[in-house]
């Protein structure tokens, strides 16, 4: 018997602190996820309350005993008690459709409510960001209606809070899932079709999103960061982004540079204003203003982009990444170079 109560206790402690966990649903940061979790407390509700009322009505039917000139189970029903067996079942069935015409309405209502959210009409002002699943990291590109202002970076959104952003959403390889859960519902990214998401982030912060769709063997490492900040500091990161990578300073970095350039790196990554500019895998231009490596495998920084270059299949096994053939000397210029990309 205390099995079961510990288990049911466990439960309960768990459910508890997923609602105090910083990247919860239920601690809504935007209009489309408050949208959300309104629905979901009212479902929650009536389900807990049908519950009970299905519970105690179970309990009152067993504890109650028999009158006694009450007829056995099974046999003739008088007319008065017909009627009233009638009445019950008659009034049970009504509350359910009507609860249930209830749910439905607030379901819709909570579609439309999302639906709702429009972006700017004005191009020049409205934040467009495709997002492109790949295996296993987000390939993030800012659009533009002038082409050299459109640059990419990965694993990590920068919106402006308050502001309506629209993401653009396909996928290259398998279909993925966007889930940001204190900002919007899930999104699935499918490839060859383009998926639209609205969201508005009303507080600053930094929220973590997860590809919510098995996607292969690194589907757990695809974690993805959208980070709202004031309209001017958001502006500062974005003209930032648009310069070009920053030239190596010193000889170290300078030899980085032409090892990074004559290797097999420019055959996959992008480094604006060098000729490295292939797509395969993440822009590295400003490598060193995002947090993480790998989507979120690692924090940024050189001790671990020196682990990542050793041996990317170690800590990401599957990920595209080939193993380093690089001679041992070659790792510390590689990593002053790539450190040096802000
Ligand atoms: Cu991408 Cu799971």
């Amino acid at each position: 018997m205390r099995a079961p109560v510990r288990a049911c206790g466990a439960l309960a402690l768990g459910a508890a602190s997923a609602c105090n966990d910083a990247n919860s649903a239920l601690r809504p940061a935007g209009i489309q996820a408050q949208h959300i979790g309104t629905l979901f407390w009212v479902f929650t509700t009536v389900a807990g309350v049908v519950v009970l009322g299905m519970v105690l009505a179970l309990a009152l039917g067993t504890l109650r005993t028999r009158a006694p000139d009450e007829p056995d189970a099974g046999g003739p029903i008088e007319p008065e008690r017909r009627r009233r067996l009638t009445l019950h079942v008659g009034v049970a069935s009504a509350i359910s459709v009507a609860l249930l015409l209830g749910l439905l309405v607030a379901s819709i209502r909570t579609g439309r409510a999302l639906a709702s959210l429009t972006p700017p009409r004005d191009p020049n002002t409205a934040v467009t960001i495709e997002l492109v699943g790949r295996q296993w990291w987000w390939q993030v590109n800012y659009l533009d209606a002038d082409p050299g202002r459109q640059f990419s970076t990965a694993n990590e959104v920068h919106i402006p809070v308050g502001k309506t952003v629209v993401f653009q959403l396909t996928s290259r390889d398998v279909v993925h899932s966007f889930w940001v859960p204190r900002l919007h519902g899930k999104r699935d990214l499918i490839p060859g079709y383009e998926t639209q998401l609205t969201l508005r982030a009303d507080r600053p912060g930094i929220y973590r999103g997860q590809c919510a769709e098995f996607c292969g063997f690194q589907h757990a490492h695809m974690g993805i960061d959208i980070i709202a900040e004031p309209e001017a500091a958001f502006e500062r990161w974005r003209a930032g982004q648009r310069q070009p990578a920053a030239e190596p300073r010193g000889e170290l970095e300078r030899r980085g540079q032409q090892l990074f350039l004559s290797a097999s790196c420019p055959l996959c990554h992008t480094v604006a204003g060098t000729a490295a500019a292939s797509v395969v895998g993440p822009d590295l231009t400003h490598l060193m203003s995002r947090n993480t490596l790998a989507a979120h495998t690692l924090p940024n920084n050189s001790a671990n982009l020196t682990a990542w270059l050793l041996d990317p299949q170690a800590i990401k096994p599957g990920a595209s990444m080939p193993p380093n053939i690089l001679p041992p000397d070659a790792i510390t210029p590689l990593v002053a170079y790539l450190t040096s990309l802000q």
